[in-house]
């Protein structure tokens, strides 16, 4: 049997640098208490292991206010530019673990928002990115997510506009929207912000899923992407299996495969996706 195992498959480079971040900061501790602002990435299995190293999470800003010592890492995602300077003022000690290309969008986003420019983001409203893109702006933002609030978007006709979009967009829908806000005649700059790293996974995804009998897809049950690069697969591999870990694995779907395909979302660790592969190797 041969086995295809995607190169991209699991943690993207912002992933892996806050992961690697927490565990790091984790070996050097002394007596600090080391902090996350919000869970560091989706994956039940990481987060069980940062626990039982004692890291634990900030929920929300209320909690943030409450904590008088520590290190409080940033995940990959970014926060709002009011959550860093509670950290400084708290007297905390922050680790910034934001992702470089959501980095890049912050400082677009304040520059621009300096000049007075309208913010518009293309993304979803409720993703922590996107709130915390939010949060770097000195004017008004605007978030649209679909072809109706593009369509509805209005600001008074002499404000320049600022469009960004949130990292993980889809590329051709963000082309659209743009599309329809530019029809309105607005002073528009567009900066496309959408990082590779998902895009690259899923074409690399589908390809496989093309020339294999089984294809698995190991992540977290609640993980987005990785709930969107099992619906792409299973449209060219009918024989596709969403696994969290080596558990849910059933070796009897395997045992006519010639050729087994392997993929993993974004916050599966590699130590997870190798133990599949191994363990189909050996029984095969
Ligand atoms: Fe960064 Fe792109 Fe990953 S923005 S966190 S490398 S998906």
């Amino acid at each position: 049997m041969e086995i295809k195992v995607a190169k991209t498959a699991g943690f993207c480079f912002g992933v892996k640098r806050a992961v690697d971040l927490v565990y790091k900061e984790a070996d050097n501790k002394c007596c600090e208490k080391i902090y996350t602002y919000g869970p560091i990435i989706h994956n039940e299995e990481v987060m069980k292991d940062m626990k039982s190293k004692g890291i634990e999470i900030i929920h929300s800003e209320e909690e943030l206010k409450n904590i008088q010592s520590g290190v409080v890492i940033i995940r990959s995602h970014g926060v709002p530019k009011r959550i860093q300077t509670m950290l400084e003022q708290q007297g905390l000690k922050c680790e910034d673990a934001t992702c470089p290309f959501v980095k890049k969008i912050h400082r677009i986003v304040e520059e621009e928002s300096k000049k007075g420019k309208h913010i518009l983001i293309i993304g979803d409203e409720n993703h922590p990115e996107v709130m915390g893109i939010k949060g770097w702006s000195d004017t008004d933002v605007t978030v649209i997510k679909t072809e109706e609030d593009a369509r509805n978007f209005e600001v008074a006709p002499e404000t320049p506009i600022c469009i960004v979009s949130q990292t993980t967009f889809n590329y051709n829908k963000f082309k659209y929207l743009v599309e329809i806000i530019s029809e309105k005649n607005y002073n528009i700059s567009v900066l496309n912000t959408i990082c590779s790293a998902t895009k690259e996974r899923q074409t690399e995804a589908e390809s496989i899923a093309k020339e294999v009998d089984v294809m698995i897809v190991i992540g977290d049950k609640h993980s987005s992407n990785t709930q969107k690069l099992f619906e792409i697969c299973s449209r060219s591999c009918a024989n596709t299996h969403y696994i969290q870990t080596l558990k849910d694995l059933d070796m009897n779907q395997l045992k006519s495969a010639r050729m087994v395909g392997i993929t993993a979302g974004a916050s599966t660790p590699n130590n997870i996706i190798e133990e599949v592969q191994n363990n189909v190797r050996i029984n095969f």
